[in-house]
């Protein structure tokens, strides 16, 4: 008997310690009753717009199951739940016309500056180029973009795009969920940290992180995979991990499986007639690399680590931006 009660009390003790609740779980499988949620969290109804809760002021917004095609920009502080009751998806297409004026910015489906943002179980789509049949995408499309004076990051949340997909240019956290491009798919100038998260080829180009380090920033993937994604356009292989957009680019991949898509010599100059690669400037380093993707013989320009030497904590110094509760950081 006490046994028994023994055995039971420790189950219940290590489920729960395996699935850890998000702290906004039980907001989020609420419904337009709120109940859970932080006082004052607006309600998005499905067929209603959420950049009209944006703009009311609200600091939480809960977001019904639905497809909402629109164009988000945030420039406050705010926390945006997806309902976990169905997917909630945000949906634009849009690209910047590489021979015309406009900026990837202005094609971003959600465009944040000048604040602390959360986004938690949401789809953030770029269609640009979703139907296209070109041998490379028609220009960059940004599912996502974070600008430089933004502390941001993003729960479970699916990025899909084929070019230039993610841009961070402040303080970035993203924490499981995934990222799907094709062209540079993570690219930006400041620190950023995807734990966990899948990286999703749709096609191979550039390199999966192109990064700018002139104004100290870093990129480093942690504990994710690198794979083929199921809408990859035919022919997909000999994607490279990352490749320079400036000369100080710093990009790691930390225990990560990297899948038979990952080109083997895994990391590439910016163009033959435009290395930008600079011995002893340019950081390309790996920590326990695996999967048919990963053959340390193979590998060029990059560094294999044999301890990994970065926390999250010592990334960023201040974490406080980041939701402890619902990441393991
Ligand atoms: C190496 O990475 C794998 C995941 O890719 C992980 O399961 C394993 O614990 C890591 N090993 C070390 C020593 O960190």
């Amino acid at each position: 008997m006490y046994l028994n009660l023994f055995f039971l009390i420790t189950a219940a003790l290590s489920l729960a310690s395996v699935a850890k609740a998000g702290t906004y779980s039980q907001c989020q499988a609420s419904d337009s009753s709120l109940q859970g949620c932080p006082s004052g969290t607006k309600y998005v109804a499905a067929g209603t717009k959420i950049q009209t809760a944006i703009d009311s002021g609200a600091a939480y917004i809960l977001i019904a199951p639905g497809t909402y095609n629109e164009q988000l920009k945030v420039s406050k502080n705010l926390v945006m739940l997806g309902s976990t009751k169905g997917t909630v998806t945000v949906t634009h297409s849009a690209y910047k016309d590489l021979s015309g004026s406009g900026a990837n910015r202005d094609a971003a489906t959600l465009y944040v500056s000048g604040s602390t943002f959360y986004a938690y179980d949401i789809v953030f789509a770029n269609t640009a180029d979703d139907k296209t049949t070109a041998s490379q995408p028609l220009g960059p499309a940004a599912a996502v973009y974070f600008e430089t004076n933004a502390k941001a990051s993003l729960y479970n949340c699916q990025v899909k795009s084929w070019q230039d997909s993610l841009y961070a240019g402040g303080n970035f956290f993203m924490y499981k969920g995934s990222v799907w491009g094709w062209v540079d798919m993570l690219y930006g100038d400041g620190k950023s940290w995807f734990s966990g998260v899948t990286i999703y080829n749709r096609g191979c180009g550039g390199g999966i992180t192109a990064w700018r380090g002139a104004s100290g920033g870093a990129v480093i993937q942690e504990g994710g995979r690198v794979t083929i994604a199921s809408d990859a356009r035919s022919g997909t292989s000999g994607c490279y991990l990352g490749r320079p957009w400036d000369s100080k680019m710093k990009s790691s991949y930390l225990n990560t499986v990297m899948d038979s898509v990952v080109n083997l010599k895994g990391w590439s100059t910016w163009s033959s007639s435009d290395p930008r690669y600079t011995e002893g400037q340019t950081i390309f380093e790996e920590y326990n690399s695996s999967g048919a993707g990963y053959d340390a013989s193979k590998r060029q320009l990059v560094k294999i680590l044999t301890s990994n030497p970065y926390t999250i904590k010592g990334f960023f110094g201040d974490t406080s931006f980041i939701d402890s509760g619902t990441a393991s950081i």
